[in-house]
């Protein structure tokens, strides 16, 4: 049988692996739309729910429509005890995406849908999921450092939630509109290696749950949603704006990887970084503490003029978390948070025009051998 080659350096890059009517990508222009509207309109005039429904029906919402996803999504806040057993028991080594994967995959089996794969309870599951992501992130974090957890306001923001959820008082509504905007630039973006892995599941028709849960281990790694606590790890390290160059030479001399830079689709900057600097600079200045920022923009420059690389979402992600008061090895299961939204259009979408996804691979074993029987081995 005739099969495809392989793609020139692997990785399936390049490769079209599916049809999807949620995100647009531009890499050469840097340009990036979900369901058509620029992701530059919806970071300054769009919020977190909105966002969701447009990745999950296609459309921005009515207002009636937007009242009736925000009241399903505060009535859903909520999840099952169970899951904070699992955060008060995890050992203190446990990390924090290890967590949300389990406590996911428990939240999954005990679904008042857990079997049917249905459009309708496909949006119900993806409601409960988006709206007790942020729970389960910032409650778990509470327990597991003694600190006593708050209850949830249905009546409130995701975003304003997960900042309150996590500190424990009433957040300031500029931190809120900037945890807003993360969450609506981290939501989707098409088919990342998440995606593909929540898609993979998906199509084996397997539920909303299993996708998600093989989505948040393939989040984790640093080679994706993980690389924003590694920059936060870097810039810990730099001694000052002056000794950045040095310290970034020193690091692609030893061809090390500089976290958050890079990209498998753009070839210019990631638009989403280019709407984060700019509330990285904002968030420090009205924080009182703009070092982390101006670090950022050290290492931009350095790694710009030493390797030609331009910055992608995770750079400024990090002073703009560690401004909010995130510890750092929260970063990646707020990333998660947010793609929740991504993940549950995308495992809808593939429910809903479904086929089996199943490439080949180039065989490069030996070749065909007899059998040698383990005595004379
Ligand atoms: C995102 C990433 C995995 C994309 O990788 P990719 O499309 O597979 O590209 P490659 O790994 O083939 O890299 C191409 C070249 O650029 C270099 N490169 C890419 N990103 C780099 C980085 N962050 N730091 C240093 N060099 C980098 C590679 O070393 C390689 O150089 P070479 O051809 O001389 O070996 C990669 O850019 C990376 O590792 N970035 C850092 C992790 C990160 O920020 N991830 C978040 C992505 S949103």
């Amino acid at each position: 049988m005739a099969v495809a080659p392989l793609a020139p350096k692997g990785g399936l890059e390049g490769i079209i692996a599916g049809r999807s009517a949620l995100c647009e990508i531009d890499g050469e222009t840097g340009k990036l739309l979900y369901a058509g509207y620029d992701i530059a309109d919806l970071a300054e005039h769009s919020s977190f729910e909105e966002t969701c429904w447009l990745l999950w029906h296609g459309e921005l919402p009515t207002q009636p429509e937007l009242a009736t996803l925000a009241q399903a999504l505060g009535a859903n806040l909520e999840p099952r005890a169970t899951v904070w057993d699992v955060a008060a028991d995890a050992p203190e080594c446990a990390d924090p995406m290890d967590l949300l994967r389990t406590q996911v995959s428990l939240l999954g089996m005990s679904d008042p849908d857990c079997a049917d794969n249905g459009e309708h309870a496909d949006h119900a599951k993806a409601i409960r999921l988006v709206a007790q992501s942020g729970v389960l992130v910032a409650t778990s974090e509470r327990i597991r450092t003694g600190l006593r957890p708050v209850d949830p306001d249905p009546t409130r923001s995701i975003a304003w939630n997960l900042l309150h959820l996590l500190h424990g008082d009433e957040p300031d509504e500029q931190d809120v509109r900037a945890v807003d905007v993360c969450l609506i630039l981290h939501a989707e973006h098409g088919m990342n290696a998440s995606t593909f892995a929540a898609r993979v599941t998906a199509a084996t028709l397997s539920d909303i749950h299993s996708a998600v849960v093989s989505a948040i281990g393939t989040l984790k790694g640093p080679l994706h949603g993980g690389a924003n606590e590694r920059v936060m790890e870097l810039l810990r390290q730099l001694p000052d704006v002056d000794g950045t160059r040095a310290h970034i030479e020193q690091l692609l001399a030893n061809r090390k990887r500089v976290m958050g830079f890079g990209h498998r689709v753009y070839r210019t900057e990631d638009p989403r970084a280019t709407i984060l600097r700019r509330h990285s600079r904002d968030l420090g200045e009205r924080h009182g503490d703009t070092r982390w920022y101006e670090l950022t923009v050290a290492v931009e420059k350095s790694v710009h003029q030493l390797k030609g690389l331009y910055p992608n979402v995770d750079l400024y992600s990090a002073s703009v978390y560690t401004s909010l008061g995130f510890p750092q090895r929260l970063f990646t299961p707020i990333f998660a948070v947010s793609r929740m939204a991504g993940w549950t259009a995308n495992i809808i979408e593939q429910h809903r025009d479904n086929r089996l996804i199943r490439p080949d691979s180039e065989y490069v074993g030996a070749p065909p051998r007899p059998y040698v029987p383990l005595s004379e081995r």
